[in-house]
Parts: C-alpha cells; sequence; structure tokens
C-alpha cells in the first residue's frame, strides 16, 4: 500500500473527504494533489456547516490493475488507525462497493450501500441545480429557467441528472463531452445543441456549468468565456485564485465550487449522523445551498469582494469561533 492521508484541518470535527486511487508519476505530485483537495474540503464543510473538518485521502495506485482486495484490507488498517480525526468515502477510482468493503473492516467510512447514503451523485446534482438558480436570480434577477441557455461540461453522474433537471426547468441546453454516446442522448433526449469539449467554454450561454474537470476558468480561458455567470459541480474549477477576480473583472457571477457542490458532502455526513442516515434531513440540508450562496452574493457585491474571498471568509470565522469557544 503507497497512500497518503492529509488531515488539514479538525477545529471543526474529523477531517471528512474521499480517498481518490490515482497513479500519481512521483511522490510529490501525489503529496501536492491530496493537500490541496484536503484544505478544499474544510472550507466546504465549513461554509455547508458540518461537524467536520477537511481531509482527502490518495492511494498511489492505478484502480484497474492495482485495486485487489488485500490493497483496500490494508488501506483500511491504515484508516482503522486515524478513526479520531478522518472519516472517508468514494472518490475518483473508488466505488460503492469499495466503501462497502472498507465499512466492514473499519467503522469511519461513509457513502455506503446497505443503509447508508449511497451515490452521491444525484445529491450533488440536485444542490448544484438549486445553487445555478439562486446564481441566475442575482445575475438575471429572476430565478425562471425557461429561454436561458445554460452550456453543460461533462455529461457523467452528476452533469447528467444536472440537464435532466435543466431541461425540466425549460433551460435550452448545450453540451459537451469526450465520450461521444453521452452527447448523441442528449441531443436527443434534452434537443441539446452540441459543442466541441476544445471550445465548450466559448460557446454562447447564458450559464456556463463545468461538471468535468478542475482548471477550466483560467487567465487563457475567462478573457473566452461567453456567459453571465458561472454555476457548476466540478471540483476546482478556478486554475488559480486570481481567477475569481478575472471573472469578476468581467461581470460574470461565478458560484465557487465548494459552495454549490456541496450536497454530496452534505448526503454523505448525514450517514454518520447519530440516528443514521435520513434522506429527508439530508435533503432539507441540500435546500440550504441557495441561501448560502445568496448570503454570498449580497456580501459579495456590498463589500466589492469576490463570492469566492466572501466564502472563504464564512469558513474561516466559523473555525476561529469554533477554536475560541
Ligand atoms: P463523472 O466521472 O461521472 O463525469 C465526468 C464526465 O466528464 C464524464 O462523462 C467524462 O467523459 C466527461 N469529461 C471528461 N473530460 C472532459 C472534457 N475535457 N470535456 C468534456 N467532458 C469531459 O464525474 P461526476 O461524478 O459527474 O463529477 C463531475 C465533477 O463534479 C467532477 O469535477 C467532480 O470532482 C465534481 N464533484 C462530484 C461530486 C459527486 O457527488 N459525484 C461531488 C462534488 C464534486
Amino acid at each position: 500500500l503507497n497512500a497518503i492521508v492529509a488531515i488539514h484541518n479538525t477545529v471543526l470535527g474529523p477531517g471528512l473527504g474521499g480517498t481518490r486511487v490515482w497513479p500519481h508519476e512521483t511522490f510529490e505530485a501525489a503529496l501536492t494533489d491530496v493537500l490541496r483537495l484536503s484544505r478544499g474540503m474544510t472550507f466546504k464543510s465549513a461554509v455547508a456547516g458540518m461537524a467536520f473538518g477537511g481531509g482527502k485521502a490518495l492511494i498511489i495506485a492505478n484502480s484497474k490493475t492495482d485495486k485487489t482486495p488485500a490493497l483496500l484490507e490494508a488501506y483500511a488498517e491504515m484508516l482503522r488507525g486515524l478513526k479520531e480525526v478522518f472519516v472517508t468515502a468514494e472518490d475518483v477510482g473508488m466505488t460503492l462497493a469499495d466503501a462497502d468493503f472498507l465499512k466492514t473492516l473499519t467503522p469511519n467510512v461513509s457513502g455506503t450501500t446497505a443503509g447508508g447514503s449511497g451515490n452521491p451523485s444525484p445529491v450533488t446534482a440536485q444542490g448544484t441545480f438549486l445553487g445555478l438558480k439562486a446564481t441566475v436570480r442575482h445575475r438575471f434577477g429572476s430565478d425562471d429557467l425557461s429561454g436561458l441557455r445554460v452550456t453543460v461540461q461533462g455529461l457523467g453522474a452528476v452533469g447528467w441528472s444536472l440537464c435532466e433537471k435543466l431541461h425540466e426547468a425549460g433551460a435550452a441546453l448545450t453540451v459537451a463531452d469526450i465520450d461521444a454516446a453521452r452527447v448523441e442522448r442528449a441531443v436527443s433526449q434534452f434537443g441539446a445543441d452540441r459543442a466541441d469539449p476544445k471550445t465548450i467554454v466559448m460557446a454562447g450561454a447564458d450559464v456556463f456549468a463545468p461538471c468535468a474537470l478542475g482548471g477550466v476558468l483560467s487567465e487563457q480561458t475567462i478573457p473566452r468565456l461567453k456567459a453571465g455567470a458561472v454555476a457548476g459541480s466540478a471540483n476546482n474549477q478556478l486554475a488559480r485564485p486570481e481567477d475569481a477576480v478575472r471573472l469578476q473583472q468581467r461581470g460574470i457571477l461565478y458560484a465557487p465550487d465548494y459552495v454549490i457542490n456541496a450536497g454530496g458532502l452534505v448526503n454523505v455526513a448525514a450517514e454518520l449522523a447519530p440516528g443514521g442516515y435520513d434522506r429527508a434531513a439530508a435533503m432539507a440540508r441540500v435546500g440550504e445551498i441557495p441561501a448560502t450562496l445568496d448570503r454570498i452574493f449580497t456580501l459579495a457585491k456590498k463589500g466589492g469582494a469576490t463570492p469566492v474571498d466572501v466564502a472563504r471568509a464564512i469558513a474561516r470565522d466559523r473555525i476561529a469561533a469554533k477554536k475560541a469557544a
């Protein structure tokens, strides 16, 4: 087992974050990745009002060839030693079945299937949809999506479910995915326009919803972005922190990624509640995402700050208040 568990902050509670299985070429690259991801989880949990801190884990391995039961058993032993300070769930390269297997060996695993919270993606999509509506309301004055065009980059678990909701709400869609079959399905099912994955950022739309990769908003892409708002589920959408200012300068309203995509985290955290997983309670919590974004956008407008600055300040204040208590 070659793995790193990064625990960024435990002031609000044990670090909570998924375990990724990815064959990084060097240990340094893996460490940089997992540390950055664990920090993001601290902000995500804090802004969502969770009693968890930030953490993330990385097994440096190829999920298709190296992920044997023996490897997962060794990893479970590592997790057992960290059960007071870290709770994990599935992430890239892990499946719900892997989470179920780990749970038989150590208690600090969530996102399991038998009586657990199961697949987080539909919940993330619901939070992203509600957050997108809040963003549209701030940017365009009404959250009525009919007649608006939304560009969705990535038609995977979250992106597809988001498209279903947007289509139902009357939005027109432009979509791109490197998997052509998914694009064809979206064209026939939602009447979507197709865009080239390489140039989708430039497709004209009211809202751009990144639901594939990180780093899509950069010094190169922001000047060419043809949308009034960005609201999507992808993690780490900004290539660099100053890209938040670049978006603001162009009048593009940006819903901070870790605020709008917190639905999955809220769902996984709900499984760890004392009474066990309660779907209705989890969805009620996800329903708070638009109010959180409302507050962030209002404070940002008032203070001339970016929504990212405000979100970070909310997280820092919560952690500082808990520390002082
Ligand atoms: P997924 O792996 O199911 O879907 C990703 C989709 O993006 C795939 O269809 C893939 O073909 C497509 N894609 C990859 N590269 C592309 C490119 N260059 N251009 C266009 N499409 C491309 O992933 P999932 O679960 O839907 O997650 C989407 C994003 O949301 C990821 O950034 C993930 O980290 C983030 N996220 C997901 C959560 C969840 O609950 N699943 C929770 C929070 C964040």
